[in-house]
């Protein structure tokens, strides 16, 4: 579990993301939703105090992976509140020790809903996931779109808040166009809560269709963020 604060953020009256390590070089963030007294975590992560602000929003019911290697500490959260996980049927593999529950649509219980957003044609190994609850407009995604430093390239960083991983270039989310959220949990990076639909149709039109460039460029962050300069 890190020791370094954490960083709460997205805040609604429903829910909240979680960074363990706000300043670690993958930004990975975690979702908790609340339902009827019950909460749901999304690729969650230990972080300390957190368990306290899940236990407020409610009764913890389930854990959802959105991609098979945010394992985390999925088995952790699993065994410590004795809640089953749930992942959609299509990702190929899924990494935890746990008992996994495949789900084809919608989670049981709730009305989370599981697109499929899996990448295709040579990338098509890379099977995902997305979240996404119509009645709140809540979209929790897994890798394919985030808004960590490596996301958004520097020269788009001017008013874009969302970007595609950059091995997704070549097979962005398409399958995302049909949604129009108003809150967008990243499994990398912070929450966006304001136009949140049109930040999400930005992050799909501007992926750069040149991977190679694409990664040069996110390594390029990488590298000004561990010497601070990102
Ligand atoms: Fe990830």
């Amino acid at each position: 579990m890190a020791t370094t604060p954490g960083l709460i953020h997205g805040r609604f009256e429903r829910g909240f993301g979680w960074i363990p390590e706000p300043g670690g070089l993958m930004e990975r963030s975690c979702t908790a939703l609340a339902v009827d007294g019950k909460v749901w975590l999304i690729d969650p992560e230990r972080m300390p105090d957190v368990e306290r602000e899940i236990e407020a929003l409610g009764t913890p019911a389930g854990i959802v992976m959105t991609i098979g290697w945010h394992d985390r500490d999925v088995d952790w959260y699993s065994a410590r509140y004795g809640i089953p996980v749930y992942a959609a049927a299509h990702l190929r593999t899924v990494l935890v020790r746990s008992r996994v529950q495949r789900v084809v649509g919608t989670v049981p219980g709730t009305p989370f809903q599981l697109l499929d957003v899996s990448a295709r044609g040579v990338s098509r190994f890379w099977t995902e996931s997305a979240l996404w609850w119509p009645e709140e407009g809540v979209l929790v995604t897994g890798d394919a779109i985030g808004s960590a430093s490596y996301f958004v390239p520097r020269s788009q960083r001017a008013g874009q808040r969302l970007g595609v991983h950059p091995f997704r270039r070549p097979s962005p989310p398409d399958q995302l166009r049909g949604v129009s959220p108003r809150r967008v949990f990243p499994g990398h990076g912070v929450s966006v809560d304001e136009d949140a639909a049109g930040a999400l149709t930005q992050a799909l039109d501007s992926a750069p269709k040149d991977t190679v460039k694409g990664i040069i460029t996110s390594v390029r962050e990488v590298v000004s963020r561990l010497r601070g300069k990102g």
